[in-house]
């Protein structure tokens, strides 16, 4: 059996909460002799800049580089609001993302069936809903060159962020879009702003040229990202991939995870490049939600996001798509018992903790595998 080498970055706030629980799944598959992990742990965020002020190591680095999948918490919370901008909790994000290249982020949202009641919107919009957001990740206005707050001397200040995208960067992300739309319902939109950006028009533009080339088999549509966002509440099942930018694939994933009943529910991939040499690549597997801090500390959590990430990781990184599977309907099935944390609308349903959800899950998974 293959060993596979993991970094757990749990970072803050109720990101070392729901660490706890990917642990315990860890803990027992090794136990179990379903798969071979051996796990190194290592800080980032707020975590790391008290330890040592900085927002993650180079040491810590090496290890995410030397992993085979790097499975991170959440960081940040109002302890380091004052810390300098390089040093923020956040920053120690960026740089794993920026460092392994990992330019390509899935957000899948998917609404279980024991949650269509629990979501904002009518239990018909959302029931057996299952899309996909591609967010370019390494790109966009969150790296762009400057990135400035300039003294005018007038009492006046002035911030710039940039936007820059280049023809390459928007074709690999098109591509991992159409790809992932081939083994789905073969569709893909693709959300910019081209009435108002040049990196809309650019990115409208490369993304027609690459389903022109390479993808005429899959459905393409564009929409403008703010009609688009409101469609995604409107009728979110006219859906099935959607790829777009850094920024506006942050804003459209947090309101698709509404959609699933909870912010606590969405586990995101971000990838790397394969490379051609060993057919494998670098992935850091993320919950989409932060650290929390309203209720860090309380056991609320939802770990969901957090373990469904793990198992993003066992499909994306660690070629046990069969367990991702099965975690996945362990997941459905504790949700179907009526088993929810608080963040869940749960009339009827049972109210647990962070590690009674965990454990639940885990047990389940145990009754599955037999
Ligand atoms: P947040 O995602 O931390 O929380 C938003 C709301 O959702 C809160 O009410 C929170 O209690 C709830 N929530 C989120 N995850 C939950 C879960 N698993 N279970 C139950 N409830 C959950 O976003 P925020 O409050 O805007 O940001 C807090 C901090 O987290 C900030 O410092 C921000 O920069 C950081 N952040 C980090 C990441 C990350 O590490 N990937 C992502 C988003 C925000
Ligand atoms: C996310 C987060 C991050 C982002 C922050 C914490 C840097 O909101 O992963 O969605 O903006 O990408
Ligand atoms: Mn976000």
């Amino acid at each position: 059996m293959a060993t596979h080498k993991l970094l757990l970055l749990p970072g803050d706030g109720i990101g070392t909460e729901v660490m706890a629980e990917v642990s315990r799944l860890i803990d027992w598959l090794n136990k179990a002799g379903i798969a071979k992990f051996e796990t190194e742990h290592g800080l980032v965020g707020g975590a790391a800049y008290d330890a040592d002020k900085v927002a993650i190591t180079d040491a810590t680095m090496a290890l995410a580089q030397a992993s085979d999948a790097v499975i991170f918490g959440a960081v940040g919370g109002p302890k380091w609001d004052g810390v300098p901008y390089e040093a923020r909790p956040e920053a120690g994000l960026l740089r794993l993302r920026k460092d392994l290249a990992l330019f390509a982020n899935l957000r899948p949202a998917v609404c279980y069936p024991a949650l269509a009641e629990a979501s904002s919107l009518k239990p018909e919009v959302v029931e057996g809903l299952d899309i996909m957001i591609v967010r370019e990740l390494t790109g966009g206005v969150y790296f762009g060159e400057p990135k400035t707050i300039t003294d005018l001397g007038n009492g006046q200040k002035r911030a710039v962020d940039t936007q820059v995208y280049d023809t390459y960067e928007i074709e690999r992300i098109g591509r991992v879009a159409f790809d992932l739309a081939r083994k789905r319902r073969n569709k893909v939109t693709s959300m910019e702003k081209r009435n108002v950006m040049k990196t809309g028009v650019l990115w409208n533009e490369v993304i027609t040229a690459v389903h022109q080339r390479e993808y005429k088999d899959v459905q393409l549509e564009h929409q403008l990202a703010d009609s688009g966002g409101m469609n995604l509440v409107k009728w979110p099942k006219q859906f099935d991939v959607i790829v777009t930018d850094n920024l506006f694939g942050d804003m459209l994933s947090d309101i698709a995870a509404m959609l699933t009943g909870s912010l606590g529910m969405l586990p995101s991939a971000s990838l790397g490049e394969v490379d051609s040499k060993t057919g494998k690549r670098k992935a850091m597997y993320e919950p989409v939600h932060g650290s929390a801090p309203d209720i860090a500390g309380k056991g609320m959590a939802n770990p969901v996001a957090m373990l469904a990430s793990f198992g993003m990781a066992l499909r994306y990184s660690l070629d046990m798509g069969d367990l991702a599977d099965k975690l996945d309907a362990a997941i459905a099935a504790v949700l179907a018992k009526g088993l929810r944390t608080a963040d869940i609308k749960s009339e009827g349903a049972t109210v647990v903790s962070t590690s009674q959800m965990g454990e639940a899950i885990v047990a389940e998974l145990q009754a599955l595998h037999g």
